[in-house]
């Protein structure tokens, strides 16, 4: 098992000289950061976090009124990946590969799953620049950690880098593919199912997948969902709620655990998020 402090990929590695959360792509592209909705941060901002700026508070405004249940659901989102890590851990999962990981927040998936097991290990991957120069600071020197710049739309580019890591994830051995709160990102032409079909084939059986994924069905809720949706058309990404029947299957060649992909509870109501494990048999 390897410590310490690791950090890999192609991306150049971004500090934030200003206090905020860092450049972002948008800026590459030109654009300052700050003034581009990040989804990232206005997951942070539902959330309760510092790392936001008036862009993603507005955006997250605009959703909320629409769609008044969204920062419920980011939360209900994150209690379930905290209770799933838990869960895996206590299965015996000590390696996980965390993609579209978001700003580190308090309750890192290391942190929660070492908690059960210091041994275990997580591989961190998101696309983000912000995202990237905040986990590099605060998370890749804990032990056991490593940090990796990856697109979820490249599954042979992201495993091409995890094998260059055995001693972090092996991938001859169980691990846990976490997706939560990221598929919506995907959008249909990009293939979600098959990029899942292309980790699921290398995941040694008792390997487990956590999908969780806002759900808009036909009824009120998934339609007032689905015009929330399009405040993020100005952000960094456009967000694509999904019907519960395409949400489950993702879990095509798994085995769901009960209860199965279901609808999360937040302060004691069903949430317009779907969760849901499944094992590789
Ligand atoms: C809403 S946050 C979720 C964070 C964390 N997984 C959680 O559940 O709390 C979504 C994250 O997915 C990342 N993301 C979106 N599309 C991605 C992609 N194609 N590849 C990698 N990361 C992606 C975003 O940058 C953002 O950090």
């Amino acid at each position: 098992m390897t410590g310490g402090a690791r950090s890999e990929g192609a991306g150049t590695v971004e500090t934030n000289t200003e206090g905020g959360p860092g450049p972002d792509a948008a800026r590459r592209r030109g654009q300052p950061g700050e003034m581009v909705p990040n989804p990232a941060r206005i997951y942070d901002y539902w959330l309760g976090g510092k790392d936001h700026y008036a862009c993603d508070r507005e955006v997250g405004e605009q959703v909320a009124r629409t769609a008044p249940w969204a920062p419920a659901g980011a939360r209900a989102s994150r209690a379930y990946l905290r209770e799933g890590v838990l869960w895996l851990a206590a299965q015996g999962i000590d390696q996980f590969l965390d993609i579209g990981s978001g700003l580190p927040t308090a309750g890192n998936v290391h942190q929660i799953a070492q908690h059960l097991n210091p041994a275990a290990r997580v591989v961190y991957v998101d696309h983000d620049p912000v995202v990237l120069s905040h986990a590099r600071v605060i998370v890749a020197p804990d032990p056991g950690v490593l940090v990796l710049e990856g697109d979820l739309r490249d599954p042979a580019a992201v495993l091409a880098q995890v094998r260059e890591h055995p001693d972090v994830l092996d991938l001859t051995r169980p691990f846990a593919l976490l997706l939560s709160a990221v598929l919506h990102f995907v959008p249909d032409d990009a293939r979600p199912r098959e990029i899942i079909r292309a980790f699921r084939a290398v995941m040694a059986p008792g390997s487990h997948l956590l999908v969780s994924h806002v759900v808009a069905d036909d009824d009120e809720a998934g339609r007032a969902t689905r015009v929330a949706a399009a405040a993020y058309s100005n952000a960094a990404q456009p967000f694509i709620p999904r019907t519960s029947a395409e949400i489950t299957g993702f879990f095509d060649g798994f085995t769901l655990v009960p209860p199965g992909a279901h609808p999360l509870v937040q302060n004691g109501r069903p949430s317009t998020v779907l969760g849901g494990i499944g094992v590789v048999a």
